[in-house]
C-alpha cells in the first residue's frame, strides 16, 4: 500500500493528462496514477540510476510497462513534448526550485505542477509569486506523524501574493478545510509550548504573536 501522502498527491493530477514524476524513485506515484485510471500514459523520470531501477522493478510487478516509461535525467529535460502535468515531490525546496529554474521556459507545457517540498513551502510560494503564476490547488496532509503541504499551481499570470497568502497558502486560507484549521491547530500548541520555554525575549514575543495570527485566522 503506498502512503496517504503519494495517495493525495494522485488525486491532484488531472484526469486524462499525460503525467510526469520527477524524482520517482520506486515509481509508486506513476503506478498509483496508473491503477486509478487517471492517466494512461506517465513518464516516471529520476537523476539516478539506483532509484531508476528500482522504478522498472515496480513498473514490471505492476504489469505497466507499456503505460509507464522510464527516463534517466535531470529535472525534466528528457520529457517528451506531450506531457502536461507535472509532480515533483519529497525534496527540499531548493532541489525543487533548481529543477524548475532549469528548464523554466518549458514550465508552459503543464496545465498543473504538483508540488511538494519537505521544507520552505513559504519559499516555495514567494517564488510563485514572485514569476505572477496561479496556485489553483492546496492540501495539507497528515501522515505517519509528518504534516506535507502540497501547492498545485499553473503558469497563467496572477499578481503577487499577500505576505500572509505567501506564510499560509492562498487556497488554504480561503478554503479552510478541516485538515488545515487541525494544523494550524498543532503549530498553535507547539509555538506556544516552545514560546515558554525559551529565554530569549524577541523570540519568545514573535512565537506568541505567530500564535495569535493563527488563531486570528482560525476565527475569520
Ligand atoms: C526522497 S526521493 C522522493 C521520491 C518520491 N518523489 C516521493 O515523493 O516519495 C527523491 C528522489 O529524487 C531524485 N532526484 C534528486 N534530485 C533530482 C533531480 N535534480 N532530478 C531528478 N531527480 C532527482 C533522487 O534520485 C531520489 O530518487
Amino acid at each position: 500500500m503506498i502512503s496517504k501522502r503519494l495517495r493525495v498527491l494522485s488525486t491532484l493530477v488531472p484526469n486524462g493528462t499525460i503525467a510526469c514524476d520527477i524524482g520517482t524513485d520506486h515509481a509508486y506515484l506513476p503506478c498509483e496514477l496508473i491503477r486509478r485510471g487517471i492517466c494512461s500514459k506517465v513518464y516516471a523520470c529520476d537523476i539516478a540510476e539506483g532509484p531508476l531501477k528500482q522504478a522498472q522493478k515496480t513498473i514490471l510487478e505492476a504489469g505497466y510497462s507499456q503505460q509507464i516509461s522510464t527516463i534517466l535525467c535531470p529535472g525534466f529535460s528528457k520529457v517528451p513534448l506531450d506531457a502536461n502535468s507535472m509532480i515533483i515531490a519529497g525534496m527540499g525546496w531548493k532541489t525543487i526550485e533548481m529543477i524548475l529554474e532549469d528548464d523554466f521556459e518549458r514550465l508552459t507545457q503543464f496545465q498543473r505542477i504538483i508540488l511538494q517540498s519537505n521544507r520552505d513551502v513559504c519559499m516555495l510560494r514567494r517564488w510563485v509569486s514572485e514569476h505572477h503564476m496561479t496556485i489553483e490547488e492546496e492540501k495539507v496532509v497528515e501522515d505517519a506523524g509528518k504534516t506535507y503541504e502540497i501547492v498545485c499551481l499553473n503558469t497563467s499570470f496572477h499578481e503577487s501574493y499577500t505576505e500572509l497568502e505567501i506564510k499560509y497558502g492562498p487556497v488554504l486560507l480561503k478554503r479552510k478545510d478541516s485538515e488545515f484549521l487541525e494544523y494550524l491547530d498543532r503549530r498553535i500548541v507547539k509555538n506556544e509550548v516552545i514560546a515558554s520555554k525559551v529565554t530569549d525575549d524577541t523570540k519568545k514575543a514573535q512565537l506568541y504573536r505567530e500564535a495569535e495570527e493563527m488563531k486570528q485566522i482560525r476565527q475569520q
